[in-house]
């Protein structure tokens, strides 16, 4: 059991289900990216962790010069090592790397509205299902109308929560664009369009909260 989200990130060396939901995640950054139009385009990842999604998908991505993205996640060494992954790939003018916290809006300001919007290992986290719609509704401060939404939601004890997910998304205001279980058959990965408009101030101060423990993620 990893005793910090330092070391669940290592789970990716071993666990097939992170393996995949990898795969499939860089796949959509890497279709939104194709499907924006020509120019500059904005990501923001909420709780990146180091940022692996994002980065390893710009390493050989036609558009990688065109990135601008914010990137935020709390602990420090996953931030130390997101940067040094930034620098070696040269994006270090276009990708910033806050070591803060990813509930509040403050840590967006100037870096949204976003063209992607990466929550990767968020939904899981989060308390109950009040929370996912009151984070859904702040993505309203951080998405552009038409932005793409990329997230996760694992399953546990039989129970298929990204179909609610799937739901929940449904009756607001996004549009699915792909969805995919891993073939591990556990874990949910959606991409999803904003269709509503986007609020240039929060409504809250605080986006969510996130509740979650490494030793028991979902
Ligand atoms: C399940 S991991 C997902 C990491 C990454 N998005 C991924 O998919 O590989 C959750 C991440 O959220 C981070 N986290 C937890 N609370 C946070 C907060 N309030 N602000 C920013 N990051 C947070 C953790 O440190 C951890 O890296």
């Amino acid at each position: 059991m990893p005793k910090d989200w330092y070391e669940w990130h290592d789970l990716y060396n071993t666990e097939p289900k992170l393996q995949q939901r990898l795969e499939i995640v860089q796949e959509y950054i890497a279709y939104s990216l194709n499907a924006l139009p020509s120019g500059s385009i904005r990501v923001v990842s909420i709780c990146a962790g180091d940022g692996r999604d994002l980065l390893g998908t710009l390493k050989n991505h036609p558009r990688r010069n065109d990135v601008y993205a914010r990137l935020v996640e709390l602990n420090p060494q996953l931030v130390e090592r997101g940067r040094a992954t930034i620098e070696s790939l040269g994006l270090a003018k276009q990708i910033e790397f806050i070591n803060g916290d990813a509930t509040l809006s403050a840590n967006y300001l100037e870096a949204v509205p976003a063209d992607i919007v990466i929550v990767c290992g968020v939904f899981g986290n989060l308390a109950e299902e009040a929370e996912l719609n009151r984070l859904l509704d702040n993505l309203s401060f951080l998405s552009k109308p038409g932005a793409f939404i990329i997230w996760t939601r694992g399953h546990s004890n039989g129970i298929p929560y990204s179909d609610n997910v799937r739901k929940i998304l449904s009756a607001s205001s996004f549009e699915e664009v792909n969805f995919k279980l891993t073939d591990t058959a556990n874990m949910g990965v959606g991409l999803h369009r904003y269709l509503g408009e986007n609020l240039p101030k929060p409504k809250e101060q605080q986006l969510f909260v996130f509740s979650g423990i490494p030793s028991k993620a979902r």
